[in-house]
């Protein structure tokens, strides 16, 4: 392919920060047991009426400002997310005209679970080297808070919401994409659902009274899953890349669990002190996990000229893969 680079990087947390305390005060869970079985000790949470485009907006604008670029420049936004803003017309409009891209480039939504933004740099990579466009914001963006079931302890402690972005730019030399790996195995949709909402089963006074507007998920399968998922798919990238695990300088994680990162790393024999995590702080974010993380290792200086980068994520499908990156 050819090269592209991360030119600029962008993220935004909403402002108001849930502990595990303060769930514990409503639900019957406790501290304790969601820091020893997840990682997770806190997460930021959208104000109920706050438009979750703005999140998406204000990450983008932070990435196209470090990047020196401003919206006339972008030729594709591509937003990656599990719940769009309206299911009709997505996300990716209203982050189009939050950040006045009134020149008309293409945008679309991209819905591949919590993988989303991993499928969407394989895209966007893919275009790029096309030549249809050279010059990409690449946003995920989530507000799952609004779709969790706050009485339901095993999966409301999960979830924070957020917002990351990338601008990427195409670029002579061996910068870039050396690899990936991308897959779905759809025999495992049922892990993790919204039932109601979409166009099997649309939303009734009957599918919220049933709560089937929630999203619904099998905790030990999804669990099982991730872990060889994301093995399998970190091996075959790297295998494309033509490199060897010892070559990658930064593994960075869907942040989904920390047990689940743990057993990961374990299972590939990674060093420990190569992968960025920062779940305990903001939990799962789904799409937005991999480039918030990526935006605050940038902006601590953690990234240098040249290092490989292997960012790897599964979902809802389930989708799954990897991408290996050199910065
Ligand atoms: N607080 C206290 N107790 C709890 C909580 C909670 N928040 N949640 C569940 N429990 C209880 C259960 O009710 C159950 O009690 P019971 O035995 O009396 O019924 C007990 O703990 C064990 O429940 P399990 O669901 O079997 O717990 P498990 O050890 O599997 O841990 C967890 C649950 C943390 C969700 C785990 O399965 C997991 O991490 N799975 C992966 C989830 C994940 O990563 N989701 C992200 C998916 S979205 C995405 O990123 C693609």
């Amino acid at each position: 392919m050819m090269g592209l680079r991360v030119a600029g990087t962008g993220s935004f947390l909403p402002e108001r920060v849930i502990t595990n305390d303060d769930l514990s005060r409503t639900l019957d869970t406790s501290d304790e047991w969601i820091r020893s079985r997840t990682g997770i000790a806190a997460r930021h949470l959208l104000e109920p009426d706050t438009p979750p485009a703005s999140m998406g907006i204000a990450a983008a604008r932070a990435a196209l400002r470090r990047a020196g670029l401003g919206p006339s420049d972008v030729d594709l936004l591509i937003v990656a997310t599990n719940v769009p803003e309206e299911i009709i017309p997505g996300s990716a409009p209203f982050i189009a005209e939050g950040l006045g891209l009134h020149h008309e480039p293409p945008f679309f939504d991209i819905k591949a679970g919590c993988a989303g933004f991993v499928f969407g740099l394989a895209v966007a990579g893919a275009m790029m080297d096309s030549g249809l466009v050279r010059t990409v914001l690449l946003v995920g963006i989530e507000a799952l808070s609004r779709f969790v079931d706050w009485e339901d302890r095993k999966t409301c402690v999960l979830f924070g919401d957020g917002a990351g972005a990338v601008v990427l730019v195409g670029t002579e030399g061996d910068r870039g994409i050396l690899g990936a790996a991308l897959h779905g195995d759809a025999t495992k949709l049922g892990l993790l659902r919204i039932p109601a909402g979409g166009v099997r089963l649309p939303a009734s006074p009957e599918t919220v009274a049933a709560g089937k507007h929630f999203l619904r998920m099998k905790g030990r399968g999804v669990y099982q899953s991730a872990v060889t998922m994301m093995e399998r798919a970190t091996l075959e990238a790297t295998e494309r890349a033509g490199i060897s695990l010892a070559d990658i300088d930064w593994l960075l994680p869907h942040q989904a669990n920390l047990r689940i990162i743990e057993a990961l790393v374990k299972r590939l024999g990674f060093p420990r002190d190569r992968v960025l995590v920062n779940i305990d702080r903001v939990a799962n974010t789904s799409t937005a996990s991999i480039p918030i993380l990526l935006d605050e290792a940038v902006r601590a200086g953690r990234i240098g000229d040249g290092d490989i980068l292997a960012l790897t994520a599964f979902g809802a499908g389930a989708c799954y893969g990897t991408v290996i990156l050199r910065w």
